[in-house]
């Protein structure tokens, strides 16, 4: 008889982890008392004073030791306004990782800038600081380091790499909302942090964004490019950049203060559960976490990734082994299954009228995104295994089916060959 659930097997697991996204009387409450003010609207700069998007910005800033927020209706466009705020544009170069989602990249081309796509490090699967080093040009003029799943990029290379060639630092904290650096917080370090609140991220509304920075001048900007190019004490018609309508609704703005009351237990319990799932991976020949640079002092485990060795598996593909443990009821997922230079999108240019910035006077010097070569990525792409993170918001006991199942896999990898 088959063992394997994939291959008719009784599953492991029936009953589900953690739910997400996770809702209360909190959330409920905040909602309906917007509902009943009437005051659904943050107002034209996008966070007048007494709305809860006002309230929101504050204490998220706070959360994360940094002097201002300011709300926006996704994290692309917290990009975007990040990138406008520090006046990068036509013909400028933005080194990126090329292990992220879509937009770390698409944001850099929606302001007619050019990203340039380098490797990250495959034991904290971040942008590789001398990768950094090695893609500067006098284009250069911002980087943005992806805090990868959680884990804290080198942030002291990049910032002093920042410092001696006039570099902004805009880091996409999409992933680590909280996730702290040898004693400094994400959203603190760079010029510009950016944050995503969308449904599957560790604190949402479904849809959001936010932009932290101590700067005043940059946030001053950030809130013109939020909200049609207004300035604070000008009115509705006057505008000072080209910028459109990015603001938050104050729904949304309750359902997040409701969210962030919860962050600071929630990393307290996923770190705990994280080392008490590494405990269970030491003991197992072939997986392992993504071991980091031990400079993380607290992880936000966005993603909970895993290395994983086919050979040690009886020769078990990846892909395989995420269909097998999904199948004994463990919810996983391959993570991005390339490099974003190898997307579709970036395959074709040169071959029409794409426009600026792909076939920008401006920048007078050809791009060829698509033949960036990242063979780190390549690997990371080929070998991960993402446990997504509400799993390690589950109680202990439920977090030691993890490890029977994927003991359970090992065991009869054959049947699934
Ligand atoms: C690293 C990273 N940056 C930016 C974003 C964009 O956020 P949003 O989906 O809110 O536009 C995401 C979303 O998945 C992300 O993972």
């Amino acid at each position: 008889m088959k063992q394997l659930a994939l291959a008719g097997g009784s599953k492991l697991r029936t009953s589900e982890f953690y739910r997400w996204p996770h809702v209360d009387e909190r959330e409920l409450q905040n909602v309906e008392e917007v509902v009943r003010s009437q005051r659904w609207f943050a107002g034209m700069r996008g966070a007048d004073p007494g709305t809860k998007t006002e309230e929101l910005e504050h204490r998220f800033a706070d959360f994360h030791d940094s002097h201002y927020g300011i709300a926006c209706c996704n994290g692309t466009v917290a990009l975007e306004i990040a990138l406008r705020a520090a006046g990068i544009g036509v013909g400028d170069e933005v080194i990126v990782p090329g292990l992220t989602f879509i937009a770390t990249l698409s944001a850099v081309l929606q302001v007619n800038a050019i990203p340039i796509v380098v490797d990250t490090v495959y034991d904290t699967q971040c942008i590789n600081p001398s990768e950094i080093e090695r893609a500067i040009t006098d284009r250069t003029r911002a980087i943005i380091p992806v805090h990868f799943g959680g884990l804290v990029c080198d942030m002291d290379r990049i910032m002093d790499i920042g410092r001696r060639h006039g570099l902004v630092v805009i880091e996409d904290a999409a992933h680590a909302p909280g996730a702290v650096q040898q004693g400094n917080k994400v959203g603190s370090i760079g010029h510009l942090a950016t944050f995503s609140f969308q449904e599957s991220k560790t604190m949402t509304a479904g849809e959001g964004g936010m932009i932290t920075t101590n700067d005043p001048e940059l946030a001053e900007k950030a809130v013109m490019f939020r909200s049609c190019g207004r300035k604070e004490g000008e009115s509705w018609y006057v505008h000072y950049v080209m910028a459109v309508n990015y603001r938050l609704a104050e729904i949304q703005s309750a359902m997040l203060l409701a969210q962030l009351e919860r962050l600071g237990d929630q990393l307290r319990i996923k770190n705990e559960n994280a080392a008490f799932l590494a405990a269970q991976f030491e003991r197992m020949d072939g997986i392992r976490p993504v071991p980091g640079d031990g400079k993380t002092d607290i992880h936000w485990y966005y993603l909970y990734l895993l290395q994983y060795d086919r050979e040690k598996f009886s020769g078990l593909s990846r892909n395989r082994f995420v269909e097998a443990l999904e199948a004994e009821g463990i919810p996983c997922h391959i993570g991005y299954p390339w490099p974003l230079t190898k997307s579709p999108m970036f395959q074709s240019i040169g071959q029409g009228a794409e426009g600026c910035p792909f076939t920008c006077p401006y920048y007078g010097k050809q791009i060829d995104i698509a033949g960036t070569d990242l063979p780190v990525i390549d690997k990371i792409c080929a070998d991960t295994v993402v446990i997504p993170h509400q799993v390690l918001l589950s109680p202990k006991e439920d977090l030691l089916d993890i490890g029977r199942a994927v003991v359970k896999i090992q065991k009869n990898a054959s049947e699934i060959l």
